[in-house]
């Protein structure tokens, strides 16, 4: 699921959300599941990796990861990313185009306290993406930290990611291949609404 807070009213944040509303309806599986794609400047490379995407606030779309991670290296670089959402169970994609930011530590405190220890023990003890000997090894890190890391103190290198779209692509397949395109695009502060052929 993924949880609305003082929903921006501007309307592509209401689109999405009433196409959210509509694959929940519709018992969307992983209807939190979100691709972020990134820019890698060291490698010149693209990438892509779906996350779970938490909340939507105001008109900040936010989730957690490890700050060390790839895509954490990726996003100090290059701040621009695309993120993209299928809700299959309506035939819907959205694309979206954003500027990323990481959230305060104040935040990320607040958000980790309140999970689960198990979360927690797996945010702690993993090195996101970095190579260990076997997959038992990281059980045996996940089992270490929960049963001794302080299970309530986010550690430094683990938080919240908040991108605001300023580029929006609604998709609605239809049978008759009649797609809908919708786009929003900030310009100066405004959202230009317009279509585009399917
Ligand atoms: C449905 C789904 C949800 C996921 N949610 C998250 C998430 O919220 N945060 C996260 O760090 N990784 C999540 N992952 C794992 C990422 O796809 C990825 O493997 C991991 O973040 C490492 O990515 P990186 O090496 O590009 O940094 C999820 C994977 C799937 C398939």
């Amino acid at each position: 699921m993924i949880q609305f807070k003082n929903l921006n009213q501007e309307e592509p944040y209401l689109l999405f959300k009433s196409k959210y509303d509509e694959a929940y309806s519709a018992e969307q599986k992983v209807i939190e599941a979100i691709s972020i794609s990134t820019f890698e400047n060291k490698t010149n490379e693209v990438d892509s990796r779906f996350v779970n995407l938490k909340f939507v606030s105001d008109n900040e779309f936010i989730f957690f990861s490890n700050y060390k991670s790839p895509k954490a290296n990726s996003f100090e670089t290059h701040n621009q990313i695309a993120a993209l959402i299928y809700w299959s169970s309506i035939n819907v994609q959205i694309r979206m185009k954003a500027k990323i930011r990481k959230m305060s530590n104040d935040y990320n405190q607040r958000y980790f306290e309140n999970r689960s220890k198990k979360k927690n023990a797996l945010a702690i003890s993993s090195n996101q993406s970095k190579p260990i000997n076997s997959y038992k090894q990281v059980i045996e890190n996940y089992n270490k930290s929960l049963n001794n890391d302080n299970l309530k103190k986010c550690p430094e290198y683990w938080g919240g990611y908040s991108f605001t779209p300023y580029y929006f692509e609604f998709w609605e397949g239809h049978d008759s291949r009649l797609n809908k395109r919708e786009i929003f695009e900030e310009i100066d502060g405004c959202w230009r609404h317009s279509f585009v052929q399917p």
